[in-house]
């Protein structure tokens, strides 16, 4: 179904996004590295496992939030050794050769080759938010330089922080090629024929007054989608459209903070995202506003913070106008008042 919440795992649970979805299948077997990349909740990470569960190659799902590090990542290669062959079992296993996170053993080094070597055809290992796993570059870097047969797919939310991972200037990855797959919010006509699809598929008759209104609070991010059409199934829609910004602002509330506790000028960069929260702005804009409170900010911080938080996702630039990325963030940071 479309309004199942989740990740979803089949093609026709999953709705457009259709030249993404070509661009990787019809790559699989050419690129070395594919990396989806695109704002919280657009459907990464289901673009990903619809294609990911159609695949009959060897293959490895890795969830960047439940590994700590590089070590755990041989763990995964250990399953991927065992699917390619079933003797694989009997080794020594990589996951005990005594490796710190970044230091790769000539152990490591012959093991993976061997790896390499008995897959057949090929063989795929998908990494979902990569950009949390830590020293990842390396790793990545090694595997691609090492391995003939084995196609890593990956996607991330922090844009930016992809980017580094996987080219940024004298990072581990640079000089590696890699087709880039973006995923944009859906247009208006499509989010409409989303949810105009999602309920004739549930057998339920929705007014275009309700889709309309739900379209102007909501955007047109999948994921706040489906968690509308999901509720909206049943109860009324003044209900589920509440239920979803009130939902939806705890949860943006704690990427933000998430973001924030890690950074210095926390309130510099609350301020801007107030400042986008009353609607898309140019550069000077932003910086006279920003003047009114915080006479001293240098206008090179300003461009520095914007581009960190177009980096994690949160603020993207269309022609010269920043704008918040998610309409959620501006239902938060419009009613959270400090
Ligand atoms: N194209 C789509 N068709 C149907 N449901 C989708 C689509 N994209 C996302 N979703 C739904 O939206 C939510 C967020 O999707 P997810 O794949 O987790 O996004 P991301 O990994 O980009 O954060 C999930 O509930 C998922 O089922
Ligand atoms: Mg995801």
């Amino acid at each position: 179904m479309l309004f199942d919440l989740g990740v979803k795992k089949k093609k026709s649970d999953f709705f457009n996004y259709e030249n993404q979805y070509l661009q990787v299948t019809g790559n699989l077997y050419k690129e070395k590295l594919i990396a989806i990349v695109g704002i919280r909740r657009i459907g990464k990470s289901s673009l990903m496992s619809v294609i990911y569960h159609e695949l009959k190659d060897p293959k490895v799902w890795i969830d960047g939030r439940r590994i700590q590090d590089t070590r755990e990542f041989i763990m995964y290669l250990e399953d991927l050794a065992s699917q390619v062959s079933l003797s694989y079992k009997a080794f020594k296993g990589l996951s005990s050769v005594g490796l710190g996170p970044v230091t790769l053993s000539f152990k490591f080094q012959k093991e993976l080759e061997d790896i390499d070597d008995m897959i057949k055809d090929h063989a795929f290992v998908f990494i979902d938010e990569i950009q949390s796993i830590k020293g990842i570059d390396k790793m990545l870097a090694y595997l691609y330089d090492h391995t003939q047969r084995i196609t890593f797919v990956v996607a991330g939310s922090e844009i930016g922080v992809v980017d580094e991972v996987l080219g940024g200037k004298g990072g581990a990855m640079s000089g590696r090629l890699y087709l880039n797959v973006d995923m944009k919010p859906l247009s208006r006509e499509s989010a409409r024929e989303f949810l105009v699809r999602g309920f004739a598929e549930a057998g339920k008759d929705i007014p275009s007054y309700e889709i309309n209104d739900a379209l102007t609070k909501l955007g047109t991010l999948p994921g706040w989608l489906t968690y509308y059409g999901n509720l909206r199934l049943r109860e009324k829609h003044s209900l589920a459209i509440r239920r979803v910004i009130k939902d939806g602002k705890v949860i943006v509330s704690e990427e933000i903070d998430h973001f924030l506790s890690s950074r210095r000028n926390r309130k510099r960069y609350l301020r801007i995202l107030r400042i986008l929260s009353s609607g898309k702005k140019e550069w000077q804009e932003i910086y006279n506003l920003l003047k009114l409170k915080d006479k001293k900010v240098p206008k090179s911080r300003v461009s520095e913070f914007l581009s960190v938080l177009q980096g994690f996702g949160f603020v993207s630039k269309i022609d010269s106008f920043y704008q918040l990325s998610d309409p959620m963030l501006n239902q938060f940071l419009s009613s959270a008042k400090k």
